[in-house]
């Protein structure tokens, strides 16, 4: 082996020496992401290879390479530095910082100098990415004709170029609704002008649908474009609900028999059931039948036939229950209330008349009197 050979040889191990020294002297993991609005910690570890040296200091350098924080280790009131951060406990030869609340503005790379001595300084760098996740609504319902409001929030607006709002109905089919970008009005497409709006905002996007039709029933996605990131979506979906108006109809179909019908259209399809004050007058229990309609919606027809004496003796009633309403609709075809609502009526009126003649004999007495003074 030639001397110089040799001397190639050996600047190689030292190169690899140093190489292995300065690579092992402070570990720190190289990239972290951080989610916003939350608390994150970034910690730096000292590999020490003498047992001479000991730590006088560490420092810690933000983004922009200002001093984020310092102390002496051992000493709990040597800490200083910017108000957004504290030391966090470590094991020995480690050091952890704490940001309190992690915002856009901290992303980048943070540098950890252990101060040693006698042998100098040695660094890490940890670099952090600030990440933030969606968080769509809850499924959503709305009565038809009424007001929807969809919404997502992002907590990075300021990585996201763009909003996009589709609509997937239930047979699978896409379609854009709207969309908002930085520094222009909201775009609402074509056939959703009118009745369709969305925020100006990238953090918390909404969009509003009103009146809300059948048809707007099914999955919104808000699909965020950002920079970095690559696109970000989430999903909220919307159910339409049509309330039901029931309605009661009967009629005598054989000699003491009477049909009662207790019918309404809905969507989703409402239950109704009867409320026949205990009696065992019933012919059997009541006939339900479904008929669905196009747009939608359902008509349900409950059928109850009962003996023509029992609408005399006893409340009869069909309650709807359906899942847009609070308490079911209960609806009376009870003669009892008929004749108690005819009593009502003719008090009304009679009293309403002997009002009347009053004022008139009132007025033609006044008048008289007027015309004697003339
Ligand atoms: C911080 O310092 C490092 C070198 O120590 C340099 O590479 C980097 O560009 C500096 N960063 C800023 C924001 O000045
Ligand atoms: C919302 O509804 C969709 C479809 O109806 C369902 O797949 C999804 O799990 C629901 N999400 C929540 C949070 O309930
Ligand atoms: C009740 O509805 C049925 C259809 O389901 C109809 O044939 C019948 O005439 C209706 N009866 C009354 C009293 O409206
Ligand atoms: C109905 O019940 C009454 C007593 O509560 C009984 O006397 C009558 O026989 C019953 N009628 C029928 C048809 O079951």
């Amino acid at each position: 082996m030639t001397e110089s050979s040799l001397r190639r040889v050996l600047q190689q191990c030292v190169s690899l020496l140093m190489v292995v020294r300065l690579q092992g002297e402070v570990t720190a993991p190289e990239k972290l992401e951080a989610p916003v609005e939350l608390p994150f910690t970034l910690s730096c570890a000292l590999a020490r290879e003498r047992p001479g040296d000991t730590v006088r200091q560490v420092r810690w350098l933000d983004v922009q390479n200002q001093t984020l924080l310092t102390y002496q280790p051992g000493q709990g009131d040597s800490v200083s530095g910017q108000q957004h951060v504290e030391l966090a406990a470590a094991p020995k030869d480690t050091s952890s910082i704490t940001i309190r609340r992690v915002g856009f503005r901290d992303e980048g790379c943070y540098t950890c100098i252990f101060d040693l001595l006698p042998s100098g300084s040695d660094q890490g760098l940890t670099c952090l990415s600030v990440t933030s996740r969606i968080t769509p609504d809850a499924n959503q319902t709305a009565v038809s004709g009424k007001r929807a409001v969809l919404s997502c929030s992002y907590g990075l607006p300021e990585k996201v170029q763009q909003v996009v709002w589709s609509h997937t109905s239930g047979q699978g089919e896409s379609r854009d609704v709207a969309s908002y970008a930085r520094r222009s009005d909201p775009m609402i497409e074509p056939p959703y002008q009118g009745r369709v709006w969305l925020s100006a905002s990238l953090s918390h996007s909404q969009l509003t649908i009103q009146p809300v039709a059948i048809p707007d029933e099914g999955c919104y996605t808000c699909l965020y474009h950002t920079h970095l990131e690559g696109p970000r979506s989430s999903t909220v979906c919307l159910a339409t609900y049509v309330l039901p108006k029931p309605q009661v109809s009967y009629k005598t179909t054989s000699p003491g028999v009477v049909e009662a019908n207790c019918s309404c259209v809905s969507r989703p399809p409402a239950e109704i059931v009867w409320n026949v004050e205990r009696d065992n007058r019933t012919m059997g229990p009541p006939v339900t039948t479904q008929l669905p309609h196009r747009d939608g919606t359902t008509l349900v027809i409950s059928t109850l036939t009962v003996r023509a004496g029992l609408l005399k003796d006893v409340s009869i009633k069909c309650l709807v229950h359906h899942r847009g309403l609070e308490s079911a609709i209960a609806v009376s075809m009870n003669t009892k209330i008929g004749t108690a609502l005819a009593i009502l009526i003719s008090v009304t009126t009679v009293a309403a008349l002997l009002v009347m003649s009053l004022c008139f004999c009132l007025w033609k007495c006044f008048l008289h009197k007027e015309g004697e003074d003339v």
